[in-house]
C-alpha cells in the first residue's frame, strides 16, 4: 500500500506541473488576443496579412509579438504548438481518478446514505457522466445557439448545475466535486485534441498548399479556447475543495458549486474586459463575485443546533470515536487499506480526541465527511453527540 501513495505523490506532482503549464498558456494567449492593437504602419509591405501587435517586457527582455489575421504567406520553418500540457494533464488527472475514486470507490465516491448501489454501478455512472457530457457539450457548439453567446454560456451553466445536482444525488460530496470538475477537464482537453488542434493543422495544411485557409477553423477554435478560459477557475477551484469540507459536505453542496463557479466566471470575465480596455464597465463584477462570495459562505454556515443543559458523558464519546474512527487513525491502524494515521489525525487517547475537536466537529458533525464513506456505519445520534461534548468545552473528564 504505501507504494501507492508514492505512486499517487508522483502522478499528482505531474498533474499540477502540466496543469500550470497548460492554464499559465491558456491565460496567456487568451492575453495576448485581448490586448492586440492594429499594426502601427498598416499595409507596410512587412506587415502584410498582420492583424494584431503588442510589445511586452519580460524576464530583462523586449518582445515583439505579430498575430496574423489567417496565416503568414509562408510557413516557418519552426512552429511552436502547444497541446502536450493539455494531454498530459488529462491524462495525469484520469489516472489520478481511477486511483483514488475507482480503486477506492467504497471509501471515496459512494455514499450509501445517499445512494445504496454498487461501486462498479457508480464508476459506471460516474465515466457515463465525463464522457456523455462531452457528446452533448459538442453538439451544443454544433448548433445554433454557438452564436449567441449569453445564452450560450447561461444553456451550459444551467446542464452543468443539473449535473452537479444528479451527481451529489448519488455519490458522496467530494466524489460528485471530483466529477464534476473531471467532466469540465475532459471538455477542456477534447476541445484542444478535436477542434483546436486540427483546426491549426488544416490551417497550416492550406497555407503550405498556396491555398486561402477556410477562416472558420480559426474562429472554432477560438470559441472553444474561449470557453475553456472560463472554465479554468471554476475548474481550479474543484481541484482544492477537497481540502474543504464545507463546501463538498454541506448537503446543498451542488448548490454552493454552481454559486463558486459563477464567483470564477465572474472574475474571469471582470480581467478579460479589462484586458479589452473595457474594465469600466465590468467595474462591478469584482465586487458582486465578493458578495456573492460571503452570500456563499453564510448559505454553507452550520446551522446551530440545541446543546442540553445536562452535560455529554465523555465515556459515551470515546467509545463512539474507539467504534467509528480508530480502526484508521491509530499509530497502527487496524484497517489494512491505511499503513499510517490518515493526515497524521491519530484518535486512540482522550487528549489526541480533544486536540481534534475543531477538526472533529467539521469532519464529522457539520459534514458527513468523516467516517469515510461512512465505512464504520455511524449514526446521526453519535454525530449529534460529539457535537454537543464539543460545544459543551470537550471535557475529558466525566
Ligand atoms: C476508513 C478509514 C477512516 C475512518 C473510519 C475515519 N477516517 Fe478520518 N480520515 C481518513 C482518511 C483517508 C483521511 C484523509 C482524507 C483525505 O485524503 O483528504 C482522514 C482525515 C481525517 C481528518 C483530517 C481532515 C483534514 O483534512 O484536516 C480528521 C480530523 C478525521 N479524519 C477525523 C475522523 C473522525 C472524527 C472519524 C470518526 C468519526 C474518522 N476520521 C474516521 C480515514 C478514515
Amino acid at each position: 500500500m504505501e507504494i501507492m501513495e508514492w505512486v499517487q505523490l508522483a502522478i499528482r506532482w505531474i498533474h499540477v506541473i502540466t496543469g500550470i503549464a497548460w492554464i499559465g498558456a491558456s491565460f496567456y494567449f487568451v492575453w495576448l488576443d485581448m490586448n492586440l492593437t492594429p499594426p502601427v504602419k498598416e499595409g507596410a509591405k512587412d506587415k502584410a496579412g498582420v492583424g494584431g501587435e503588442l510589445w511586452a517586457i519580460h524576464g530583462g527582455g523586449f518582445y515583439e509579438v505579430q498575430k496574423y489575421r489567417l496565416a503568414p504567406p509562408e510557413i516557418p520553418s519552426t512552429l511552436h504548438w502547444f497541446k502536450y500540457e493539455a494531454y498530459f494533464t488529462w491524462i495525469s488527472g484520469f489516472i489520478l481518478l481511477v486511483i483514488l475514486y475507482y480503486f477506492g470507490a467504497d471509501i471515496y465516491l459512494l455514499d450509501r446514505s445517499r445512494a445504496d448501489i454498487s461501486a462498479d454501478a457508480a464508476i459506471l455512472i460516474g465515466l457515463g457522466t465525463i464522457f456523455g457530457s462531452w457528446i452533448i457539450y459538442d453538439l451544443l457548439c454544433k448548433s445554433p445557439l454557438i452564436n449567441h453567446q449569453g445564452w450560450f454560456g447561461l444553456v451550459l451553466f444551467l446542464l452543468l448545475t443539473l449535473a452537479a445536482f444528479l451527481l451529489s444525488q448519488i455519490f458522496s460530496g467530494r466524489g460528485a466535486y471530483i466529477h464534476i470538475g473531471a467532466l469540465m477537464g475532459t471538455i477542456m482537453a477534447a476541445n484542444v485534441l478535436k477542434v483546436i488542434i486540427p483546426g491549426q493543422i488544416a490551417l497550416v495544411t492550406a497555407t503550405k498548399k498556396g491555398e486561402a485557409p477556410d477562416p472558420i477553423y480559426g474562429l472554432r477554435a477560438k470559441q472553444r479556447s474561449l470557453h475553456n478560459n472560463y472554465f479554468t477557475l471554476p475548474v481550479l477551484f474543484i481541484m482544492i475543495s477537497n481540502h474543504y469540507p464545507m463546501t463538498f459536505g454541506n448537503s446543498l453542496n451542488w448548490l454552493l458549486l454552481a454559486g463558486l463557479a459563477l464567483v470564477g466566471v465572474m472574475v474571469r470575465h471582470y480581467f478579460n474586459m479589462k484586458n479589452q480596455g473595457r474594465a469600466k464597465q465590468g467595474f462591478f463584477l469584482l465586487p458582486a463575485a465578493f458578495v456573492l462570495f460571503c452570500a456563499i459562505a453564510w448559505l454553507a454556515s452550520p446551522k446551530s443546533n440545541e446543546v442540553p443543559a445536562e452535560k455529554v458523558s465523555f465515556s459515551d464519546v470515546e467509545k463512539i470515536i474507539h467504534d467509528r474512527c480508530t480502526s484508521c487513525h491509530a499509530a497502527k491502524p487496524s484497517n489494512a487499506d491505511y499503513p499510517s494515521p490518515p493526515k497524521g489525525v491519530r484518535l486512540e487517547t482522550p487528549e489526541q480526541m480533544a486536540r481534534e475537536k475543531t477538526r472533529i466537529r467539521q469532519q464529522t458533525v457539520d459534514t458527513h465527511t468523516m467516517p469515510l464513506g461512512n465505512i464504520t456505519k455511524m449514526t446521526e445520534e453519535e454525530r449529534k453527540i460529539l457535537g454537543w461534548w464539543i460545544s459543551q468545552g470537550a471535557a475529558i473528564t466525566d
